[in-house]
């Protein structure tokens, strides 16, 4: 059969999303990476392109993607037991590179266990069918990542048994409970640690004080879940993530290792009564390859890194060009959102002036996404600028100086 009608029905959607500016644009290829040298950090080289490019546009917060303690441990786990895990984790496609970064990351985020997923967007997906049934409840912030909202949809939650605060309004939250029904036996509270498109974060303190205070009302008690795939390795004193620095734990944590880790994957860390439902009722975790020997085996050396002197030294060096950066952006007079976070918002608040910032940035070198209507509400357009440990005091000077000409 011909893809002929399946294709001019999906051409008339793609031309719809081109039609209300939804459609991303074509994707850059990136041909080389080179790495730090004297007052310079790493620069990317683009195909098409003459000109090295400064990104700070990367999750990698640490930079730690080319760290070569990480590219050693993922030879060593591809040479010792090869590059794919050949079946699911139940059909004997569990490696101990596998189980080693579940206790390694259980241990990070101070819980008994944890489970790893190809992704933190897996995770939230996995953890959704692993902890709901007909008498829970789910009550999230109105900015929760992608991940989180979908989960609710595949975990078939239904409307009823939802409820949205407003971003960060503690008193929006206290009015969610009012939604929940008579015969909800269980209440989850889940929100982003860190609110990837605005730099901010969830104050986790307040949030678990009004999930005790409602605990008592419900049979299974209210959860609390975090989602920190922005937080974990980058914030907090020894980046524990957004819970350090909110000197609160929430019940479960997921996270990724696909940001300030440098690698890819994700994880849930939780009791190990929870992580083995996980394991037993997770179709994303059941039915799927695990991730590689090799990822597991870079994401724990670099949880190790994290916790060692020079992981300390690297978030230091991304706290000092975090603030140079929010410093300068301040000095010329530009708007962001306040916080110590290295995603660094520059408020534009105007789609066309966001477009062509980007483009002028782009043409000066400087790899930043412009956020605009639908990812963002209209009037907070914006580029979103992150920071890395990598970025040398130079590098930020030199995207302050061009944003100087730019604005
Ligand atoms: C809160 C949150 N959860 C999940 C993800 C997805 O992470 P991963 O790439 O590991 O699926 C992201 C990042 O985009 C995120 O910001």
């Amino acid at each position: 059969m011909s893809l002929e009608n399946l294709d001019k029905a999906l051409q008339a959607e793609l031309e719809t999303l081109h039609d209300e500016g939804r459609a991303k644009q074509p994707e850059r290829i990136i041909t080389d990476y080179l790495p730090a040298a004297g007052e310079r950090g790493p620069r990317y080289r683009l195909q098409g392109e003459q000109k090295e490019f400064i990104r700070l546009n990367s999750n990698s917060y640490l930079s730690l993607s080319n760290h070569p303690a990480l590219i050693e441990a993922a030879d060593n786990a591809t040479h010792a037991c090869g590059v794919g895990p050949g079946a699911v984790r139940f059909i004997d496609g569990t490696y101990s590179h596998h189980i080693d970064l579940e206790n390694r990351v259980a241990q990070f985020v101070g819980k008994p266990a944890a489970k790893i997923f190809n992704s933190a967007y897996t995770s939230n997906c996995g953890l959704a069918l692993a902890i709901s049934n007909k008498k829970t409840h789910w009550v999230g912030d109105q900015l929760n990542h992608n991940s989180i909202i979908r989960s609710m949809r595949i975990a078939g939650i239904p409307s009823a048994n939802k409820s949205i605060f407003k971003h960060n309004d503690m008193d929006d939250l206290h009015r969610c409970f009012a939604e929940v029904g008579d015969d909800i036996e269980r209440v989850i509270v889940v929100f982003d640690g860190i609110f990837s498109m605005r730099g901010d974060y969830a104050p986790i303190d307040q949030i678990q004080e009004t999930a005790d205070r409602y605990a008592h009302k419900y049979q299974d008690g209210v959860i609390t879940v975090v989602d920190d795939s922005h937080g974990i390795g980058a914030y907090g004193d020894t980046g524990r993530g957004t819970p350090e620095f909110c000197a609160t734990w929430p019940d479960i944590v997921v996270g990724t290792f696909g940001k300030a880790f440098g690698v890819n994957g994700g994880f849930i860390a939780a009791s190990t009564t929870v992580i083995e439902a996980v394991r037993q009722k997770a179709d994303t975790y059941i039915y799927t390859n695990p991730l590689s020997v090799a990822d597991c085996a870079a994401a724990t050396i670099s949880l190790d890194i994290c916790d060692s002197e020079e992981g300390l030294s690297l978030l230091a060096n991304l706290k000092e060009r975090t603030a140079q950066f929010r410093q300068g952006l301040s000095n010329l007079g530009l708007e962001s959102i306040p916080g110590p976070h290295p995603v660094v918002p520059l408020m534009v608040r105007d789609t066309a002036k966001t477009r062509k910032l980007v483009n002028d940035l782009f043409n000066a070198g400087v790899l930043v996404v412009g956020l605009t209507f639908p990812v963002v509400p209209k009037g907070d357009e914006s580029i979103r600028f992150q920071i890395n440990a990598a970025h040398s005091k130079a590098d930020i000077d030199y995207v302050l100086g061009v944003l100087e000409t730019l604005t």
